[in-house]
């Protein structure tokens, strides 16, 4: 590993500091027990500390992600070094100065995208040891309330279309009537550049009714339900009275968006994954 390369250097800085060797030599560090939630385009601290409130500012600070490489964070001899920072943190990461001389090495990471989840290494090093910590993030995004669209085709063919966008992870989608009995339906998603979901579901209407059919998105992620209703009208169909009178009729439907989310609770029994984790050697 990269660090092993630094072996060298470190063993000529040990003779260097035998000073600060001794007098630092049982720290330890700790990143967090749960994962950090985050929402996408929002700010978040993945928080890293070492005991006893230990000076960092001389120590080398490194962050690593589990999904991308290179580093997330360098700081080294005093000051961020952004050399070795992979260019999809740029600009996005920041130490906490001002908490450094207390060992508090958490990591601000700005406006948090799809990419950034995943395990977190906070790497604190001094000439002696070095510790690392582990903190998971999970990033996640809720989309737009879901709108119903509908559509006529030539053969008379009513299909509805339950539209959302911005999702992460993909919620499941379905189609209730007013009885709350399931329908069929077919879902596609898409996923935008910032690797959020755009989901469409497509319903069969077979017969009016006076229905009111219910498309709700649900993600598990973020305990979280968005849901639209609509309510068909006789005037959706009327080959049912004049056949073949189609492509001008304008459809008339009571759109009754209810946007409801019901609750926005993260789950905070969350298996702990962070762990401190000593590391000795080089
Ligand atoms: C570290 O500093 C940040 C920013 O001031 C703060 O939010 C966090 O609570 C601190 N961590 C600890 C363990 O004190
Ligand atoms: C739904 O789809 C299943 C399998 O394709 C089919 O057996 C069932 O009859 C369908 N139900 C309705 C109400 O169309």
């Amino acid at each position: 590993m990269e660090l092993s390369a630094r072996s060298g250097l470190w063993a000529f800085a040990f003779f260097c500091h035998v000073g600060i060797l001794v007098s630092s030599e049982s720290f330890t560090l700790k990143g967090s027990d749960s994962p950090v939630i985050a929402t996408v385009g929002t700010d978040v601290i993945l928080p890293c500390q070492l005991s006893a409130r230990t000076d960092a500012k001389q120590m080398e600070v490194r962050w690593h992600s589990s999904e991308i490489p290179g580093l997330t964070h360098h700081y080294v001899n005093g000051q961020d070094a952004p050399q070795k920072q992979n260019s999809h943190y740029r600009g996005r990461t920041e130490l906490f100065k001002e908490e450094l001389p207390n060992g508090n090495v958490s990591l601000l990471l700005k406006k948090v995208q799809v990419a950034d989840g995943g395990s977190y290494v906070c790497f604190v090093g001094n000439k002696l040891n070095y510790l690392e910590g582990l903190v998971e993030l999970k990033v996640g995004a809720v989309g737009t309330g879901p709108t119903i669209s509908v559509h006529r085709s030539q053969d008379q063919a009513v299909t509805l279309t339950c539209s959302s966008e911005g999702w992460y992870p993909e919620p499941a989608i379905l189609w209730t009537d007013r009885h709350g009995q399931r329908q069929n339906s077919t879902m596609s998603s898409v996923k935008d550049v910032q690797g959020l979901h755009n989901i469409h579901s497509h319903m069969d209407v077979k017969d009016n009714k006076n229905q009111v059919l219910v498309c709700q998105l649900q993600s598990n992620f973020w305990d979280q339900t968005r849901q639209s209703a609509l309510q068909l009208s006789s005037d959706l169909f009327p080959y049912d009275k004049h056949p073949y009178v189609v492509t001008t009729v304008i459809l008339c439907l009571s759109l009754v968006i209810l946007g409801v989310v019901t609750g926005f609770i993260f789950k905070t029994e969350r298996e702990s994954k962070g762990k401190l984790q000593i590391a000795k050697g080089m």
